[in-house]
């Protein structure tokens, strides 16, 4: 089978380009194919070529890592083109990544079903601001970035005033709405989520910052993961699968986040952070349906390792459910096409 994997390279550490692959995590993905067999072929998706060569080589499969470049929903620019030459891809689709980009959107989902986040409110540029009802600590975050940018020790605010003072800043830099969400202390955790007919998760992932040092631990903001923390000290964080946790209360993360997956119409993979607070209450912070594939840094190929398995285990099982659901999805539209 030939397949196609479309991406975004990272060439700078530019903020722009903080969610871009690095060079050896387009490789690894490759290689991970090319040792099942697959003749697989690269496609950047920041080239204006990329609708061109797509359509004149029509892989059989397209693995698609691409964040997108511009725009609040980037992450759905590639599904869409895809979707447009007909070409089936691994991972959620165009109204999934729009709307888990927008952390604002899928806590909205979120609440609909049921899913329990923080409370929050959204503040507007040149709206009016009050937090009134918010308990503090509160965290104001950017609502269309990953990887925590925007994201620093400064994010934590406890009391109006200071508040205010960061909300002003994120407006400045990112011109668009803020999130303003209380801070739940307490332990950071993230949940691989895979396969659709339903959807599973894999055991709950804690971090665990306390082998950091003071030093270290203050520059990440005092164990939160900023992007600091991500790119200067993830290795040294102490991570536990399953987390510290009774069996009950990971039963419990485990259904959230598959709840989740469901509402937000997520495919094949994604991966969900959460934390749990001192009495044991448990809250989605986001969803990540294009989770980092890094080989070294990333918290998804990390679950896989202390799970016993491999990299090219995690990279084809997310092909297979792929192409498993395109196969479910054309049977189910044929029969429907029959019945009409
Ligand atoms: N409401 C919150 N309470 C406590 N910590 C939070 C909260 N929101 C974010 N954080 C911290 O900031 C990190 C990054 O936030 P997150 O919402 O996952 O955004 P992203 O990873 O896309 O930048 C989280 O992993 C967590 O450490
Ligand atoms: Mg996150």
């Amino acid at each position: 089978m030939k397949i196609g994997i479309t991406y975004n390279l990272k060439k700078s550490d530019s903020d722009r380009e903080a969610e871009f692959d690095r060079p050896e995590t387009i490789d690894m993905v490759k290689k991970s194919l090319e040792n099942r067999g697959y003749k697989v072929k690269l496609y950047e998706a920041s080239s204006p070529l990329l609708f061109y060569s797509l359509a004149l080589d029509r892989p059989q499969f397209v693995f698609n890592i691409a964040e997108g470049k511009n725009g609040s929903h980037r992450e759905a620019f590639v599904p869409a083109l895809l979707d447009e030459l007909k070409l089936p891809y691994t991972g959620s689709n165009v109204l999934s990544l729009a709307i888990s980009m927008d952390k604002i959107m899928t806590k909205e989902v979120l609440k609909l079903a049921n899913v329990p986040t923080p409370n929050y409110k959204v503040v507007r540029p040149n709206g009016h601001l009050s937090l009134e009802g918010l308990k503090f600590p509160v965290i104001v975050k950017p609502p269309f970035e990953g990887s925590s940018m925007g994201i620093t020790s400064k994010s934590v605010c406890y009391n109006e005033e200071r508040a205010k003072i960061d909300i002003y800043k994120t407006f400045q830099k990112f011109k668009r709405p803020v999130l303003v969400e209380e801070f739940i202390e307490g332990a950071e955790i993230t949940v691989g989520v895979m396969g659709n007919f339903p959807p599973h998760a894999l055991p709950p992932m804690e971090i665990d910052f306390s082998s950091l040092t003071k030093r270290e631990l203050k520059a990440s903001a005092w164990g939160i993961q900023t992007y600091k923390f991500k790119t200067d000290y993830s290795t040294k964080a102490n991570y536990c699968l399953p987390a510290r946790m009774p069996e009950e209360m990971l039963s419990k993360i485990s259904k959230i986040c598959e709840d989740a997956f469901i509402a937000l119409r997520n495919s094949d993979i994604a991966r969900f952070d959460l934390r749990v607070d001192k009495e044991g209450n448990l809250f989605i912070l986001e969803v990540n349906p294009l989770p980092g594939l890094d080989p070294e840094h990333s918290d998804f190929p990390r679950i896989y390792r202390l799970m016993g398995k491999t990299y090219e285990d995690l990279i084809n099982d997310i092909l297979n459910f792929a192409i498993e659901r395109y196969k479910i999805e054309n049977k189910t539209e044929t029969e429907n096409n029959h019945n009409n």
